[in-house]
């Protein structure tokens, strides 16, 4: 996120001759306009409220490329003043782009001059500003008229009688101007701000230079949050945010008075802070009055009968894809075992030969599927604002005989829906039932021995001290491991202690589901580079690496296809979490604790934390439950004790745990927001990569 406050070039007021003052201002008595202060007016006579301007957005015809791919065509947006706006749209379709558009004002989405917008994208820059006086300063008006006051209050009464003027500005507008931007409390305003967002009072005063990455997003939005622009335009706030920080937003911006628009995959967010929603689809912006919920509910239960008539659809073609996943994985294993890769091929490439469950369930379901794609799309033709329209006059005349008919047959869809949606439940919920018993079955036969569920229930609490499992021996030669957590069969979801013997190599390998990695003991070398003891490594799905083993042997904590496709990261990332890292950070709720925040993306959040010995504390669990590995030392909590490598993991059933680390304190790897989030599904990837 960055607060990127209008960012448009602004020219040099022509009055080049004249000094410069303290105050920005060009000879002192003439009025400045918002150009030559290079911020927006939004108070005294000049602000929009004042000269009656419209604070409604309406920009048509607006065309947007990224690089030479065409986003936007002749797409209409619609901004009323006070509105909260959710923008969606599928991945990829262009609405950070649009966002970013908006805010630059490069003229792709002309936006009134008049309008403060500020754009929460990427991080602060860090520097020796303390955190709360940052906040302060983005409001370039107020820093303004405080500069102004300054030097008025300073300026001697010339004799002429006449009140003196800073750019236009006397001492009595400065002080009304002031007031109308809630300079009194302002600093309270920011602290409250900056407290909800999770900073200390303490951290208030650091200076920023001082946070992570994260944090300093944190700052970017709290600027914006303060300085209230006209537009706020948020792209995926909830990122950076932990889930008070999030509800502290939602309630925050409950009371937002000005125009909003955000962009966020978290629907629960979108639900609770949007009343409209905007959707970028086939590059125009769509409209709905109504929040996320709304337009796409999440259950049937009290739901209009067309709504749940396309949540049936969508139902449908999912449980058939699973049907013939589940179908297509049981055949392939039981035929050719999972070595032979021209089969593996095939099977991938002609799936309906392999599936006797989809030809036996499949022929009638499909027929009904067919039909009732065929109801919908006729229905939410002449539903409001879910269709493109109705065919105009000259084409209806030589439109087929069926799309004639077509307000009959719409009509009797929607009469026939609640029947047909009764009905299709019934059925769908038994199909996946059978689906998902016959999976089950399958899984737990002698067919599919390679088989593996070792606590690999995410919403089961447990806790491994791996010093009381053994190591296994595996087929590459030199290398054992110690079985964590694991769901699959030769490809799995997998968290595994590794040990490599002394200067070991391996061929080259794909990380099909992508690879996690923590050096614990000895150095690994890759294509990379060279990854010692303390470091924590990132290779994302479809990267590739060489490794070889270091002269004293390597021992790893390795999570392996547990990333997703839907968050993109680059091939590689490591970094360094020994002591020498200068971003460790003290945490103030509990003393002796520090804390390294690594990775965070919306799927899942990695940090590090640094325990003295023998300290006690009450630590919060995020909700979505969170994954601790011992690295050094040990620390006890209701789990039990939690020994050098233990592993554990707490579902998110208790909220809040006492921890007290051991005699040697401890380093832990700490990871949340994973245990719900998606991931690569493991069940397809049983077919061995076609290449
Ligand atoms: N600078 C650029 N040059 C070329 N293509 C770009 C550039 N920036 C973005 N794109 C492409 O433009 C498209 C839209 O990207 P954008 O990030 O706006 O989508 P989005 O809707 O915000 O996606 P997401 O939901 O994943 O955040 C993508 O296909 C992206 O690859
Ligand atoms: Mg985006």
């Amino acid at each position: 996120m960055g607060r990127r406050q209008d960012t448009k070039k602004r020219e040099a007021p022509k009055a080049s001759s004249k000094k410069k003052d303290a105050t920005g201002g060009y000879g002192k008595t003439e009025r400045l306009s918002a150009d030559a202060l290079g911020f927006q007016i939004r108070t005294g006579p000049d602000a929009p409220s004042k000269t009656g301007a419209s604070m409604d957005i309406e920009v048509s015809e607006i065309v947007v490329f990224a690089g030479k791919q065409e986003l936007l065509y002749n797409a209409t947006l619609r901004l009323a003043q006070g509105h909260k706006y959710g923008l969606i749209g599928r991945n990829g379709v262009g609405k950070s782009t649009l966002l970013r558009a908006m805010a630059e004002r490069d003229g792709r989405v002309p936006i009134p001059q008049h309008f403060m917008i500020m754009h929460v994208e990427q991080e602060i820059k860090g520097d020796d500003t303390a955190v709360l006086q940052s906040v302060l300063q983005a409001d370039q008006e107020r820093e303004w008229l405080l500069k102004v006051e300054q030097e008025l209050l300073e300026k001697e009464d010339d004799g002429s009688g006449q009140e003196p003027k800073v750019g236009g500005v006397g001492l009595m507008e400065v002080y009304e101007r002031l007031e109308e931007l809630g300079n009194d409390d302002a600093e309270a305003r920011a602290a409250v701000i900056l407290a909800g967002l999770g900073f200390s009072g303490e951290d208030q005063q650091r200076p920023t230079r001082e946070f992570s990455g994260g944090w300093r997003m944190r700052i970017a939005l709290a600027q914006s949050l303060f300085v209230q622009p006209d537009l706020l335009l948020l792209d995926e706030p909830t990122n950076h945010l932990d889930v008070h920080a999030v509800t502290w937003l939602e309630e925050f911006l409950k009371t937002w008075e000005k125009t909003v628009v955000v962009v966020s995959h978290d629907r629960c967010f979108l639900n609770n802070t949007t009343s409209n929603t905007v959707f970028l689809h086939r590059k125009r912006l769509w409209y709905y009055g109504g929040n996320y919920e709304t337009l796409f509910p999440s259950s049937s239960k009290g739901k209009s009968e067309p709504c749940k008539f396309l949540v049936l659809v969508v139902r449908s073609v999912l449980l058939a894809r699973r049907l013939l996943q589940v179908a297509n994985l049981k055949q392939f294993i039981q035929r050719f075992g999972q070595g032979h890769k021209k089969m593996a091929k095939q099977a991938s490439l002609r799936p309906w030969a392999y599936c006797p469950l989809m030809t036996r369930i499949g022929r009638v379901q499909a027929l009904c599927y067919t039909l009732l794609l065929l109801l919908a799309a006729v229905t939410l033709k002449e539903l409001p604002g879910l269709g493109p329209g109705t065919l105009r006059r000259g084409e209806m005349s030589r439109a087929p005989r069926l799309l004639r008919i077509r307000p009959v047959l719409a009509l009797t869809s929607v009469a026939a829906a609640p029947l047909v949606v009764r009905r299709f439940d019934r059925s769908f919920a038994r199909c996946e039932n059978r689906a998902e018993q016959s999976l089950d079955q399958f899984l737990k036969s002698s067919k599919a021995q390679q088989w593996i569920e070792l606590n690999s229930d995410k919403s089961q609490s447990c806790l491994v001290n791996t010093d009381s499992v053994d190591w296994i021996e595996t087929a590459a030669g030199g290398v054992r491991r110690k079985m964590i957590e694991r769901l699959g069969g030769e490809v799995a979801r997998a968290t595994t202690v590794v040990n490599f013997q002394p200067n070991a190599s391996f061929p080259a390998h794909v990380h099909r589901g992508g690879e996690e990695f923590l050096v614990l003991q000895g150095d690994w070398y890759d294509d990379w580079a060279t990854q010692p003891a303390y470091t924590y490594v990132r290779n994302y799905i479809g990267s590739k690496h060489t490794p070889r083993i270091g002269p004293k042997g390597c021992t790893i904590l390795v999570k392996l296809c547990q990333m997703s496709e839907q968050h993109k990261e680059p091939d590689h990332s490591q970094w360094d979490i020994s002591e020498s890292n200068t971003n460790w950070r003290v945490c103030s709720s509990i003393s002796g604790r520090r804390l390294l925040n690594v990775f965070e993306s919306p799927l899942e959040e990695v940090h590090f934390e640094r325990w003295q010995p023998n300290q006690s504390g009450d630590v919060d669990i995020p909700e979505t439950g969170e994954e601790v590995f011992v690295i050094e030392g040990s620390f006890a909590d209701e789990l039990g004790e939690h020994r050098t490598w233990s592993w554990s993991r707490n579902a998110g059933d208790k909220q809040r745990l006492k921890r007290t680390s051991g005699p040697q304190g401890c380093l832990l790897y700490v990871k949340s927001r994973h245990l719900r989030s998606p991931e690569v599904d493991i069940a397809a990837m049983q077919t061995p990569a076609s290449s």
